[in-house]
């Protein structure tokens, strides 16, 4: 349905389309091993369908459009079930015309909490958007254009946190923050700096990663991706400290800010509980199927061909056809492609992933979760669980998973523009 977004104090805001008349829409929060049943009912005049990121549904509950079902038509209903099988930090979007879908405002979060509650002293949610708002005031129309599709996608000109804008965060002194970040932006990568804070990774797209300061003090957050940090309040009361981003360099701006209040609170010296993990299976790494994946196209890149509906196109036809990019050679015209790999199930498998492109990239794999085992041929220091990773022009990233779940899985970047400008693909698991 319709509703107002980037609401000021006074102001009635921007007009959105949204999940139950707010953005984000509800924030769904479950306990692991439930089963969920969502049911959405499509009141705009546009079909849609609703995708659990980063959550190992059956593949009929993917909110694939043409992939795993037929999009909701206006007027029509759907329901989506499934378990709960990891706890953890997630979220949902429109899957479909995502470039205009996610940007109106189509995103909420979903948590699913550990058997058992982790003492910390407050639970909070920042789920990151930007947005392109012109003069008036209104989400500007120019979704999926050739120039955002070919070069780094849509970056908004307004940032908001859990859909506000000038945000303070009142904290108190001796708290214990488990502080969940998600990045709902269709193209915005953000590098969070804690001004005078020391905040600590606890867990990556969901999965609990041994505890670790961020490199170079910042939280880099691609389209997609979630980071829970435990954030303690070390400072005094009644100070103030910028969370800046700083991922553009030229445009560094203050996210938030801290603000503490006057009184402390008494410390809270229990020792951090780490999450439990996950049960996700362990990849085989010496049996593990070999597959190379190479990403390439986009402006000052070296794409001059590649197979678009089976026919060989060069950069200038594509461009014509709003695509820029290609996954091994082929650009994806659609979600409803023929799968570019067969993956046989129970598996393990490692992708040898190459971003030949000048650009950033946040890929993303549906139903499976991945370990990120080497960046430019050097092992992670952590070796990660992700369902998106970012991959720097030019680096290789090798990640490898059991494929444990049957069926036909999107495979792309999450830089929205880029998947719907080729950077897509399928993978099947039989
Ligand atoms: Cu969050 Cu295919 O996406
Ligand atoms: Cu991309």
């Amino acid at each position: 349905m319709e509703g107002h977004a980037l609401r000021d104090p006074g102001k009635p805001g921007v007009l959105a389309w949204t999940y139950n008349g707010g953005v984000p829409g509800p924030q769904l929060r479950v306990r692991q091993r439930d089963r969920v049943r969502i049911h959405v009912e499509n009141l705009l005049s546009v079909p849609t369908t609703v995708h659990w990121h980063g959550v190992r549904v059956p593949n009929a509950m993917d909110g694939v459009p043409h992939l795993t079902q037929r999009p909701i038509a206006p007027g029509e209903r759907f329901t989506y079930e499934f378990d709960a099988l990891d706890a953890g930090t997630y979220w949902y979007h429109s899957h479909f015309k995502s470039s205009e879908q996610m940007e109106r405002g189509l995103y909420g979060m979903m948590i699913v909490d550990e058997p058992d509650d982790l003492p910390f002293s407050r639970d909070v949610t920042w789920l990151l958007d930007d947005w392109r708002i012109t003069a008036s005031g209104s989400v500007s129309e120019t979704f999926g254009n050739a120039h955002d599709i070919s070069h780094a996608g849509r970056i908004g000109n307004v940032v908001t946190v859990n859909g506000s804008m000038h945000e303070e965060f009142a904290i108190r002194t001796g708290e214990r923050i488990r502080l969940r970040l998600a990045n709902a932006a269709n193209a915005r990568i953000f590098a969070l700096k804690f001004q005078n804070h020391r905040p600590l990774i606890i867990a990556l797209d969901g999965h609990p990663v041994r505890p670790h300061e961020p490199v170079q003090d910042r939280v880099i957050l691609a389209p997609g991706m979630r980071c829970d940090l435990l954030l303690e309040g070390s400072q005094q009361p009644g100070t103030r400290h910028d969370v800046q981003d700083l991922f553009y360099p030229r445009d560094a701006y203050v996210l938030m800010q801290l603000v503490y209040e006057n009184e402390a609170r008494a410390a809270d010296l229990t020792a951090f509980t780490p999450a439990p993990a996950n049960p996700l299976p362990e990849p085989d790494l010496t049996s593990a199927a070999v597959h190379e994946i190479r990403f390439e196209g986009g402006m000052m890149g070296s794409l001059h061909r590649a197979l678009l509906d089976g026919q060989p196109t060069d950069m200038r036809a594509l461009l014509r056809r709003g695509k820029a990019w290609a996954v091994n050679g082929v650009v994806s015209d659609g979600h409803a492609m023929q799968p570019s790999l067969h993956l046989k199930r129970g598996r393990s498998y490692l992708f040898r992933m190459n971003n030949a492109t000048r650009w950033h990239h946040s890929i993303h794999l549906h139903g499976h979760t991945f370990r990120v085992l080497r960046r430019n041929g050097k092992a992670t220091d952590h070796q990660e669980w992700q369902d998106t990773v970012l991959m720097a022009p030019d680096e290789h990233v090798d990640v490898a998973f059991v494929a444990d779940n049957p069926g036909d899985w999107m495979f792309h970047c999450h830089i929205v523009e880029h998947m719907e400008g080729g950077m897509m693909s399928v993978i099947r698991v039989l």
